[in-house]
């Protein structure tokens, strides 16, 4: 086993460990305080969405366990709290009413957070879009942007004197791709063209976002948090490799271009420019606005081949079999190394600033047994992803924090409550916490930050 002391010594001083949550995942307390659905609340009571059609009425109960889950996460030893604010909360049909309870409780989890010595890093966007956007047509619709963007401004009014950090969206992929092209996110759609229209968006309303974020609270670093894929061909034909440089444009293109050089991908605009929705003058200018910093979450390579068929839709690729056949309880396959090289060639291709590792971790379902989770191997994936971590940071990559994902058990999107993340054990039937070995492990290595004279080294 690593030892988290001598692990401690490879980061410096000012390394910030954290730990990672999202609203809808965690809160429950669904209509609780003026808060109206979102389209998660309306795609899990949808028969044949999500595992045992389980949603997020309750989840781990935290709107109503507040002061004790701050309470877990100072034992947690951490620095960092990367949690999301829900915009049904807030402004609870996405335009108009702003609902000032909503805003109350994200008051006292950032004083929360103050008065523990816990640094604040808050996500506007972590998939909860209001349900009453979908009659404009949610994402897809450009509307939403402008709507996002006022959110944006209220939030950062009400809590932008008191964060350490702001991201404007989590996973814009996942919001994107996988909720209107793969059809296993809410909304559910899968339509190419659907997915387009939400991509730009999306990306617009990150542009829009930072725009009002640095208008209101122009002391607050702003970033996006991007599941950036670590795409690998399956093999060294020269098909792979080409079907591998799509994947590259399609899943990290589509946001990593327009926001860091200020453009699409010209293979993606070839293929599926025609289904886009209008660029308007302007657009690209207002995304590709510099950042502060970015986060990658990081949990398992992209293996893909190329798709033989004829007529295939752009990227036109097909999965490669994994190399590694350990995988973790959801089915990823472990390949810590897939990491750095990511890191490494995402410097390569863009000019980007400053990062941190805003999600990293490994599910595996092992239930209490005598009071205790022994989960050696969500430990494992913690100390070899971490290690790779750490090379970053010799390499001279800048990177600033790790926040693991996730601070305990929770709703894992269409996967119900099944999949567990944490590092603390939910009993789901009574909301008891129980902190697991990796849990204790990772306290022990974030216990030793901020260490030294806080100066990097
Ligand atoms: C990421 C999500 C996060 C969690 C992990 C396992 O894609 O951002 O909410 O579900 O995966």
């Amino acid at each position: 086993m690593i030892d988290p002391k001598t692990l401690a010594e490879r980061f410096p001083g000012d390394f910030l460990f954290g730990v990672a949550t999202a609203a809808f995942q965690i809160e429950g307390a669904s209509k609780a305080d003026g808060r109206k659905p979102s389209i998660w609340d309306a795609f899990s009571n949808m028969p044949g969405r999500v595992f045992g059609r389980h949603n997020g009425d309750v989840a781990c109960d935290h709107y109503n366990r507040l002061e004790e889950d701050l309470d877990l996460i100072k034992e947690m030893g951490v620095e960092g709290y990367r949690f999301s604010i829900a915009w049904p909360r807030i402004i609870p049909e996405g335009v108009g009413r702003i609902n000032e309870p909503g805003l109350d409780f994200y008051d006292r989890l950032v004083d929360g957070c103050k008065a523990r010595g816990i640094k604040t890093f808050a996500t506007l966007y972590h998939w909860d879009l209001p349900l009453s956007l979908m009659g404009d047509g949610g994402w897809t619709a450009r509307s939403t942007a402008y709507a996002f963007q006022r959110y944006a401004k209220v939030v950062m009014a009400r809590l932008g004197d008191r964060l350490d950090a702001v991201a404007t969206f989590n996973e814009p992929w996942c919001s994107v791709w996988l909720s209107h092209l793969y059809g296993v996110h809410a909304p559910g759609e899968r339509n190419m063209q659907a997915a387009l229209h939400a991509m730009h968006h999306t990306n617009l309303a990150h542009g829009l976002a930072v725009e009002a974020i640095r208008h209101v609270a122009p002391t607050v670093p702003v970033g996006l948090v991007l599941n950036a894929h670590a795409v690998v061909a399956g093999s060294d034909s020269a098909e792979d490799k080409a079907a591998a440089q799509r994947a590259f444009d399609f899943h990290n293109g589509a946001f990593f271009d327009p926001v860091f050089k200020g453009q699409y991908p010209q293979s993606l605009l070839s293929a599926l420019g025609e289904q886009m929705p209008a660029v308007e003058e302007g657009d690209l200018a207002i995304i590709s606005q510099k950042l502060d910093w970015w986060g990658l979450n990081y949990y398992t390579p992209m293996r893909v081949a190329d798709d033989p068929a004829e007529g295939a839709e752009f990227p036109a690729t097909v999965p490669a079999p994994f190399v590694n056949p350990e995988k973790t309880d959801i089915g990823w396959e472990i390949y810590p190394s897939a990491m750095g090289d990511l890191v490494a060639d995402l410097y390569r291709r863009y000019d980007l600033p400053p990062m941190y590792i805003t999600e990293n971790g490994a599910c595996y379902n092992m239930d209490l047994v005598d009071g205790a989770v022994d989960d050696q191997p969500r430990l494992d994936y913690y100390a070899e992803h971490l290690a790779v971590a750490a090379d970053l940071i010799r390499d001279g990559y800048p990177l600033k924090g790790y926040f693991a994902w996730s601070l305990m058990d929770n709703f894992e999107w269409a996967e119900g409550y099944r999949m567990r993340f944490g590092l603390v054990h939910v009993d789901y039937d009574t909301q008891q916490r129980t902190i697991k070995k990796s849990g204790q492990w990772y306290r022990d290595l974030a216990l030793q930050f901020p260490r030294g004279n806080h100066k990097s080294a």
